[in-house]
C-alpha cells in the first residue's frame, strides 16, 4: 500500500521476520520534478511498480545504510533503467551489488532534497534525507520507534537493544560510533534544519524537532 503523507512525499510500509523477530519497515518515496527517488527500496513486485509509474517516473533507488538493502536487486532487476546509489560501507560489505553512484558527499537531489552522512559511525554509513519544501527528515536506523510491538521474541530482542516501546536510540547503533566527536558534529548541522516531521523506517513518524532532538539527548 502506497501511502501519501506530504506533497510529494508516498511512504509504503513492509515488514520483514528474521529469527522470530519482526521488523516493520518503510519504503519512502519522494518525487523531484515528476521523477521518483525510492529510499530503502522493499519487496518488488509488478502491482507496486505500475502504481508507483502512476505517479512518477522510476529514476533513483537508495540504500541509505548497511543494512537497508536487501530488496535491491529485485529492483534493479526489474528496472535497469534506476539510477542506484548505495553507501561506501555498503558497497565493501555487498561487492556484488552493482551501484551506479557511491555516494561521497554530494548532492544530486538539491534543491528539493539535501542529503546528510552521518561521520563517525563507517560500519553503518547512514545517510539522512531532508525534504525540504515539507520539512520532512527521513531517517532509518538512527532513531526507533516502534511502540505496537507484542510476543516474547519481539520483546527480547528489542529490550536487548534498548527500544522496546520507546523512541530510542538502539544499542547497536550506539556500540558502532566509533568517533563520537564526528558523529556529534555530523548531526549539529541536522538540528538547525526546520524540521516539521521525522518519517522513521522502524516506527511511528516524529511530528516536530523537539521529539527528535530529546531521543538524541544520549549525543
Ligand atoms: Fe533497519
Amino acid at each position: 500500500m502506497i501511502n501519501n503523507i506530504s506533497d510529494n512525499i508516498w511512504i509504503i510500509p513492509y515488514q520483514t521476520k528474521s529469527m522470530g523477530v519482526l521488523f516493520k519497515n518503510k519504503s519512502t518515496v519522494i518525487r523531484i520534478n515528476g521523477e521518483l527517488l525510492i529510499i530503502s527500496p522493499g519487496p518488488w513486485d509488478e502491482y507496486l511498480k505500475t502504481e508507483l509509474e502512476k505517479l512518477g517516473a522510476l529514476r533513483w533507488i537508495f540504500a541509505p545504510n548497511s543494512f537497508h538493502h536487501l530488496h535491491y536487486r529485485s529492483w534493479l532487476r526489474a528496472s535497469p533503467e534506476l539510477e542506484a546509489w548505495g553507501t561506501k560501507a555498503l558497497a565493501k560489505k555487498r561487492p556484488e551489488i552493482k551501484f551506479n553512484h557511491i555516494w561521497d558527499g554530494e548532492q544530486p537531489f538539491e534543491p528539493e532534497v539535501q542529503l546528510f552522512g552521518l561521520m563517525g559511525i563507517p560500519k553503518i554509513d547512514e545517510i539522512l534525507f531532508y525534504h525540504k519544501s515539507s520539512g520532512s527528515l527521513i531517517v532509518t536506523d538512527l532513531i526507533f520507534n516502534e511502540l505496537n510491538l507484542t510476543g516474547p521474541m519481539n520483546w527480547f530482542f528489542y529490550s536487548l537493544f534498548g527500544i522496546w516501546k520507546r523512541t530510542a536510540t538502539s544499542r547497536l547503533f550506539k556500540m558502532c560510533v566509533s568517533d563520537k566527536k564526528a558523529f556529534k558534529t555530523s548531526l549539529e548541522s541536522i538540528f538547525d534544519l526546520n524540521i516539521e516531521q521525522v518519517i522513521l523506517n522502524h516506527g511511528n513518524t516524529l511530528d516536530n524537532k523537539t521529539d527528535l532532538v530529546q531521543t538524541l539527548t544520549w549525543i
